[in-house]
C-alpha cells in the first residue's frame, strides 16, 4: 500500500493517526513538540486522504486503517511505536490493540470511543454520504464544524479545518463513512489493553463526551485521564499547549 507518511526526528517512535475528515497536518503542533522531546514522529495520512491514494479493491472497513499503520511500521522496520489517534484516529487506534497488541508500545486516545456507532449516527452518515456526492467534501466540512471546535475556537484553527477537510477526495470520505458506520463496538477491547494509555479530551467535546471518555479511561487498566479546558472535539488544534503537556507526561511515563 502506497502511504504519505512524515517521518521526523529521532528516538522512540510515535505514530499519529488523524481525525476525519482531515489528514495528518492537524498534528503538526505535536509533531514538533515530540520531536522536540527527543522522539521520532510519525504522522501518516490514512488511505483516501491527504496525499495517500485509496487502493482501488479496498475495502471500506477499520481494518484498512490498522492496516496502514502497521504498513507505516513495517516499511520502517519498527516492531512497536507509541499510537496517537483522535477520534477516527482512535477508532484506528483500538482496531489496532484488538488484532495486533504487540505492535502498540502505549496509546492515547483522543476525543473518541469504543462504542459503535449509535443508530441515529448511522443514519447521519448515510445523509453524510450522500451530501458529499452533491456538493462535495467542503459541504460536509461547514456541516461538522459546530459539532468539531468549540464555538469561540481560534478563527485561523477553524479556516484550517475547511482549508484541510475541504481539500480531500469525496472517495476517501466516503470510505471512512462507510467504515466508521459499519465498526463494531471496542467496548470489550478496552479490559485487554495492556499498556500504558492516555486518555485525552476536550472539556467541551459534543461528539464523544467527557463523561463517555472518563468511563473508557475507567476500563483500561491504569490509564490517565485528562480534560482539555476550553476545548471541543479537535482538542489538539483548539489547544495545543495543554494536549501536549498530557502527551509528553504520558509518553515519559
Ligand atoms: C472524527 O473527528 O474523526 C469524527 O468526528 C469521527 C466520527 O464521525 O465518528
Amino acid at each position: 500500500m502506497h502511504l504519505s507518511v512524515e517521518d521526523q526526528g529521532r528516538g522512540a517512535p510515535v505514530v499519529f493517526v488523524h481525525s476525519f475528515p482531515l489528514d495528518r497536518r492537524m498534528w503538526a503542533a505535536q509533531r514538533d513538540a515530540v520531536v522536540a522531546a527527543g522522539y521520532r514522529a510519525l504522522a501518516l495520512d490514512l488511505p483516501g486522504f491527504g496525499e495517500s491514494p485509496l487502493p482501488p479493491d479496498a475495502a471500506p472497513t477499520l481494518d484498512l486503517y490498522a492496516d496502514a499503520v502497521r504498513a507505516c511500521l513495517d516499511a520502517r522496520q519498527l516492531e512497536r511505536a507509541a499510537v496517537v489517534g483522535l477520534s477516527l484516529g482512535g477508532y484506528v487506534a483500538l482496531r489496532l490493540a484488538a488484532t495486533h497488541p504487540d505492535r502498540i508500545a502505549a496509546l492515547a486516545l483522543a476525543d473518541t470511543r469504543a462504542a459503535a456507532d449509535a443508530p441515529e449516527v448511522r443514519a447521519g452518515r448515510v445523509l453524510n454520504m450522500s451530501l458529499v456526492r452533491k456538493r462535495g467534501s467542503g459541504a460536509l466540512v461547514e456541516k461538522m464544524l459546530p459539532m468539531l471546535l468549540a464555538p469561540d475556537a481560534d478563527p485561523a484553527v477553524r479556516d484550517a479545518v475547511r482549508a484541510w477537510g475541504g481539500a480531500q477526495r469525496p472517495e476517501g470520505i466516503e470510505h471512512a463513512l462507510v467504515a466508521m458506520r459499519d465498526r463494531g463496538d471496542a467496548t470489550s477491547a478496552l479490559d485487554a489493553i495492556g499498556v500504558r494509555t492516555a486518555v485525552i479530551v476536550g472539556a467541551r467535546d459534543g461528539i464523544t463526551p467527557p463523561h463517555e471518555m472518563r468511563a473508557m479511561a475507567g476500563r483500561i487498566a491504569g490509564a490517565t485521564y485528562t480534560e482539555v479546558d476550553g476545548a471541543g472535539h479537535l482538542s489538539n488544534l483548539e489547544r495545543p499547549a495543554a494536549f501536549n503537556d498530557a502527551l509528553l507526561r504520558w509518553l515519559a511515563g
